[in-house]
C-alpha cells in the first residue's frame, strides 16, 4: 500500500482505536471535555497524517509514543516501527486493523507500559530515523519521552529541524493528562 492509498483508507475507515472508560470520562470533565464512555478516535487530523507521510521513506526505522492512526501510517510506510503505549486494547485493535488492510503486523514492535517506565529501559541502539511524540500529554511526559528517544536517533536527529511538530490542527486532545 503506498502513501496515498493508506491515507485514503484511514480517511474512509475512520477506525476507533482509543477507548474512554467511565473513570477517564469523569476525570476529563473538570478540564471541559464532554466525552462519552466507549470507543473514540483521538487521532491526528488528515493534514498531520499527510505531512508525516510526505516525510517518510520505506527504508526508515520509526518510533512513536502513543498509538492510533499514526501507528497504522508508520507501520505501512516504514521498514520497521516501534510504538509505545500503555493500553493493550489499542494494540490489539491496531494489529487486527493492520491485518485487515494487508500490512504485516510484525512490522510494528509494541512496547507496552507507561513511557516513564519503558523508555528508560529501551535498548535498541541508535537506529531511529524518525520519532513522533504523542503519548501522555501531561508534563513532564513529552519532554521525558523526547529525552529518551533522542538517544536512539540515527540519521535525522530532533535538532535538525526535519522532525519538528508537523503543522496543522489536531482533531482532539486527550484529556486527563494523556
Ligand atoms: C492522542 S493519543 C495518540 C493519537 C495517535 N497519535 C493517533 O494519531 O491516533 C495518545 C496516546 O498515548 C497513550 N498514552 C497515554 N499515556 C501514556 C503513557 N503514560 N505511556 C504510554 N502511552 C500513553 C494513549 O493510550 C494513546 O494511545
Amino acid at each position: 500500500m503506498d502513501k496515498s492509498e493508506i491515507l485514503a483508507r484511514l480517511a474512509q475507515d475512520k477506525p476507533l482505536f482509543h477507548y474512554m472508560s467511565e473513570d477517564e470520562v469523569r476525570r476529563a470533565a473538570p478540564a471541559g471535555y464532554t466525552l462519552g464512555v466507549g470507543e473514540v478516535c483521538f487521532g491526528v487530523g488528515p493534514k498531520v497524517l499527510r505531512w508525516i507521510a510526505e516525510h517518510l521513506t520505506g527504508d526508515m526505522i520509526m518510533f512513536e509514543t502513543g498509538a492510533g492512526l499514526t501507528t497504522v501510517l508508520f507501520a505501512t510506510l516504514a521498514q520497521h516501527h516501534y510504538c509505545c503505549t500503555f493500553k493493550s486494547l489499542e494494540t490489539d485493535k491496531i494489529r487486527d486493523y493492520l491485518e485487515r488492510i494487508g500490512v504485516p503486523p510484525e512490522k510494528v514492535t509494541f512496547i507496552l507500559g507507561s513511557t516513564d517506565d519503558t523508555l528508560p529501559r529501551l535498548e535498541i541502539g541508535k537506529i531511529l530515523d524518525f520519532a513522533y511524540v504523542d503519548g501522555c500529554h501531561g508534563y513532564p511526559f513529552p519532554a521525558l519521552d523526547w529525552h529518551y528517544i533522542d538517544k536512539s536517533q540515527n540519521r535525522r536527529p530532533a535538532r535538525d529541524g526535519q522532525c519538528g511538530a508537523p503543522p496543522g490542527p489536531r482533531t482532539l486532545r486527550v484529556p486527563g493528562g494523556e
